[in-house]
């Protein structure tokens, strides 16, 4: 059995992501003032999509510097180049990555365009570089309607590592009208495991909407299971839910 998880309901998305922008600026600020990088492990999706126009906003309007923080995403799909527009790493660049002064060299995904044979490899290599940049201080989550966290699909034990999986029909179907259709989604993935998430030293899952209230109810108030990977996150000592009242819906308490 997991433990409460604490979780903090808004008007709305955008509500959330102005408190927990305001969070990841302060964080950064108060790393910069003691000569500390910042390290932010970062989603793609839907979710994540007014808190990086609000992270833009404070660095544009705001002053808000990212040229002391190191990124380092959940996943990315096997078998699209780097600059293929379904790419995640295009979606960070188009929706974060080209508007803040992040420096390039400090950006890290995981590997989708290489060869299936140096996956493997290439996997044990994004750990490392995670652990070189001392582990990931605050690790942005959204959650998938299997109850993923990255690409964490059902099944998925709790102590897995980066590497290669299967994505799930209820994923791909999600994923589908950004591809023009199921055939062009790709059937595998390369993702952070549910232990390199869970080694991050904060989290925070943000939710919205009624199609997410069925998942976030089992992942916070029904035994940890590795049938809902979000669940882990009860084991966390620092992991909140960032939830907007539609996604909140179906919580008992
Ligand atoms: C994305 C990721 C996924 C998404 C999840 C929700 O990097 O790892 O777990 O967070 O599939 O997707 P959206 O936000 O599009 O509903």
């Amino acid at each position: 059995m997991g433990h409460f998880t604490p979780l903090v309901v808004f008007e709305s998305p955008e509500a959330a992501c102005r408190q927990l922008a305001a969070d990841i600026a302060s964080f950064i600020r108060s790393n910069d003032a003691r000569h500390r990088p910042t390290v932010l492990g970062l989603a793609t999706g839907n979710t994540p999509l007014p808190l990086y126009r609000e992270l833009i906003r404070l660095h544009r309007e705001e002053g808000l510097s990212f040229r002391n923080v190191t990124s380092f995403n959940l996943d990315e799909y096997v078998g699209l180049e780097r600059d293929h527009p379904q790419s995640y790493r295009s979606f960070m660049h188009r929706h974060l990555f080209d508007h803040i002064d992040l420096p390039a060299q400090n950006i890290h995904l995981p590997p989708g365009g290489v060869l299936t044979d140096q996956i493997p490899a290439r996997c044990t290599a994004y750990e490392a570089s995670i652990a070189q940049a001392g582990g990931i201080d605050l690790q942005i989550l959204g959650i998938g309607r299997t109850g993923h966290i990255g690409f964490n699909e059902p099944g998925t034990h709790i102590d897995s590592r980066t590497q290669m999986i299967e994505l799930d029909a209820v994923t791909r179907q999600d994923a589908a009208p950004t591809f023009g259709g199921i055939a062009n989604v790709p059937t595998h993935a390369i993702t952070m495991g549910c232990g390199t998430i869970l080694a991050a030293r904060q989290i925070a899952l943000l939710a919205w909407g009624s199609n997410k209230a069925a998942i976030v109810r089992k992942a916070i108030e029904e035994p940890v299971t590795d049938q809902v990977s979000a669940s882990f996150l009860q084991t966390h000592r620092a992991a909140t839910f960032f939830l907007d009242r539609a996604a909140a819906a179906a919580l008992r308490e």
